[in-house]
Parts: structure tokens; sequence; C-alpha cells
């Protein structure tokens, strides 16, 4: 069974999911089913990966109640606003084939369009009617969110960042344990560079373990969720298994040393992506 961590809303999180980007439809169907079929009960996805039909495909194949089986959606930045934020969660449920999502994000802040509060407003009218259990933000920043605060008194659940042993962000990671919001990892893997590095491979020959698996355990024991992709039934039943080994402190230390402060998807400030 898969760890959980308690949200800040009373509901819970697995610790490692299954991320779908860049799939599309068709490959989404089949690799979300496979993935179900290996364990993962935590799916991620997005409006824009535009695999939202296949995936709630793959979900159904699965054969799984749908209570089995957690889904995050995100809504896309050309949805933001109220009225259009109600709309764009209609859409999605249209094409998951569901009526509830049990996560929502919010997919990036979009600063410079200033509608990240009327958009939130939507989301939390969403959660009162029962149609998201828990609503949170992806690619947030603490001032983002203190107007989050400010402005309508209800903190995510989560913020989906990306973060992996290349891009720690230690100062963002305090901040959000203090405010008690839980991180989702996007690209934990660091989009496949890190597997490559020579400490994280001496690393995986101590513990007998993958690249890959040193990498999601370095997520799951600093208290993060970890929503790897993969298309290979046995690299994801691999990425599921890192709960029966544990990094000491001097492995800690070294991975540690791997932080270059180095971003490789977009900055939230800035990112304008619709
Ligand atoms: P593939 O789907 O062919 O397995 P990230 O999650 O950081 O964005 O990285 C995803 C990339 O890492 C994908 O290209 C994926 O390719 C690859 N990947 C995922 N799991 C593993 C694994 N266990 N070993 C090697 N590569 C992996």
């Amino acid at each position: 069974t898969i760890p959980h961590l308690p949200l800040n809303d009373g509901r819970r999180i697995a610790q490692i999911g299954f991320g779908t980007w860049p799939l599309d439809d068709a490959l989404a169907e089949t690799v979300v089913q496979a993935a179900l079929a290996c364990g993962y009960r935590l799916i991620d996805t997005a409006a824009r990966y535009g695999n939202e039909t296949g995936v709630g495909r793959g979900i159904a194949a699965s054969g799984l109640p749908r209570s089995e089986v957690a889904i995050t959606s995100k809504l896309r930045g050309s949805e933001h606003g109220y009225e259009t934020t109600l709309r764009a969660f209609d859409a999605t449920m249209a094409a998951l084939g569901t009526d509830y999502l049990d996560l929502y994000l919010i997919h990036w802040p979009l600063p410079m369009r200033d509608l990240y509060v009327d958009t939130w407003r939507a989301f939390v009218r969403l959660r009162e009617e029962g149609r998201i259990r828990s609503i949170g933000v992806s690619n947030f920043q603490p001032a983002h969110i203190e107007r989050l605060l400010a402005e309508t008194g209800v903190l995510p659940a989560v913020n989906q960042l990306e973060l992996h042993p290349d891009f720690t962000q230690a100062a963002l990671r305090a901040w959000h344990a203090r405010q008690g919001i839980v991180i989702e990892s996007w690209s934990p893997l660091g989009r496949g560079a890190l597997l490559q590095d020579a400490t994280v491979l001496r690393l995986a020959q101590k513990h007998g373990r993958s690249a890959a698996q040193i990498l999601l355990r370095w997520h799951v024991q600093h208290g993060l969720v970890a929503i790897p992709k993969s298309q290979d039934p046995a690299r994801m039943a691999q990425n599921l298994a890192v709960f029966d080994f544990a990094l000491d402190g001097d492995d800690l230390a070294a991975l540690a040393l791997l932080d270059g402060d180095h971003r490789q998807g977009g900055d939230p400030d800035t990112n304008d992506e619709r």
C-alpha cells in the first residue's frame, strides 16, 4: 500500500501518483490503464495536456470503482476568471467521464492577467457544491497564495511545483510546511536528466535500486508527493516500489550537493502559458 500525506482540508493524498504529460489521448488510455493495473491510485492530468478523454477512458477500462482512483486535473490559463472556470470545469468532467474530481488545480498563476483570485472563488464554490474534493494551485509563489488567503480566506490544500534534487527550493518548501500546504513535485526526475548523475548512480549501486528509485525516494523522505510519468510498464512499477528502503543521512547530504537551483520548466512569475 502507498503511504498518504494528510491535507489541510481533512483529506489525504498518496505520496506517489502517476503523471500523464505529455501523453496524447490514445497513449494516455493504454498507459493509464497499465498504471492502475500496476497499483497507482492517483492519476494527474490537465486540460492543457489535451489527454483528459484518454485518461478517463483508461480509468474506465481499469474496471476499478471511481472511489478507488484519485483524479487530479488543472484549469488551463486561457480559462482564468469566475464564469470561465465553471464552464471549463464542466468540460473537464465531460472529457474525463466523471462527476467529481479529487483535486483540481489552477495550472499557472498568470499574475500578468490578474484573474487568479476570481478563478479561486469559482474553485471554492465547486468544492462547496461537492464537485471537487480538494482544491489547490500549481506553480504559485507565496505572494500569490497570500493573496488568495487575504481575499478569500481559503488556503490551497496543495501546490504542484517543479521540484527535484537539482531544483530543491528549500526556502519555498519551508514556507509551505509552515502554511500546512502539501507540495506535489512535477518533473520529479528532472525530466530524466538526473538519471545519469554520478551521485545518483552511486547511490543506486549502493542500495541495489535504479536511479529513478533513488530520486523518488528523495521526494518521499522530504515529505513531498511525486508524480512520475513513464509509459513503460516495468519503469512505472519500479517508480512505485520506493517504500521498502531508505536513504540515510550520508545519502541525503550527497544528494543535497546536486542542487543547482536549475529550473527546467516555466517561471511562475512570468510564464504566460494559456
Ligand atoms: P519513459 O516514459 O520512457 O519511461 P519527469 O517525471 O521528471 O518529467 O521525467 C519523466 C521522464 O523520465 C520520461 O522521459 C520517462 O520516460 C523517464 N522515466 C520515468 N521513469 C523512469 C525510470 N524508472 N527509469 C528511467 N527513466 C524513467
